[in-house]
């Protein structure tokens, strides 16, 4: 693909900015575009979460919480809590899902996954997509996680693979681009064992005026 021109790189440089953390006038759009490019991913990652009646499950990095009702949908008395850095996202996730918040089922709140507004021990399932690239210390972020899992809990990375990240434009734009082995090393060095990892093989989509045929790892570990 040939060197995009100056203007390009700095649209290119802003819009990667705003997948890391949605913030002004744009974070709504960029929200909407987010569950347009993953709303597939988001079936199928669910499906592989499995969720379970009665279960904790935390969501790290929801966007505009548009996916909520998918899980609500697939088991009984859930409780679903998220976390989210943007403020502008967690304001829209709240309006997304009015009905859940105000009946007690869903709990958002706005802070970094690299200090976990929750209780050791709390949560049966945490799941990130699409998140896990932008953690400059990764360890950080997983010890926080490793903390808040019930023992025997569950943690699902949902990350594009190495060549699907390096394949998108603005991934040079901080972005960390994994193997599932690379991945998989640092989940055991917080003590978080890799139990089942799959390729998921995403619908084609389009970006900055290119088609893009994306793959995702889904990779499941436990505490
Ligand atoms: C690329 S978007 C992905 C949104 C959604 N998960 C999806 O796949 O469509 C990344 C989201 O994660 C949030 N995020 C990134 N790093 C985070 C962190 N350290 N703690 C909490 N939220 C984070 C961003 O604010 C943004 O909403």
């Amino acid at each position: 693909m040939p060197e995009p021109n100056f203007i390009k790189r700095i649209f290119i440089k802003a819009y990667a900015g705003q997948l890391r953390k949605p913030k002004g006038i744009f974070a709504l759009r960029v929200g909407n575009k987010m569950n347009e490019l993953n709303s597939y991913l988001y079936d199928i990652s669910i499906d592989k979460i499995n969720p379970e009646d009665n279960e904790a499950i935390l969501e790290i990095g929801f966007g505009n919480g548009k996916f909520f009702e998918k899980i609500f949908a697939k088991a009984e008395d859930l409780k679903i809590y998220g976390l989210d850095y943007s403020s502008e996202m967690v304001k829209a996730a709240t309006d997304n899902n009015k009905s859940s918040v105000n009946s007690g089922k869903l709990f958002l709140k706005c802070g970094s996954s690299d200090r976990i507004p929750f209780d050791d021990n709390f949560f049966n399932k945490v799941f990130c997509i699409n998140v896990a690239q932008f953690w400059e210390n990764p360890s950080a972020h997983l010890k926080e996680i490793y903390r808040v899992l019930k023992p025997g809990g569950k943690f699902f990375t949902i990350i594009r693979t190495k060549e699907s990240t390096l394949m998108m434009p603005f991934s040079k734009y901080g972005f960390t681009a994994y193997t599932a082995e690379e991945w998989e090393i640092i989940l055991k060095a917080n003590n978080l064992n890799c139990i089942n990892t799959s390729v998921i093989t995403e619908r084609p989509v389009n970006l900055n005026n290119g088609d893009y045929k994306l793959e995702s790892y889904c990779i499941i570990s436990e505490k």
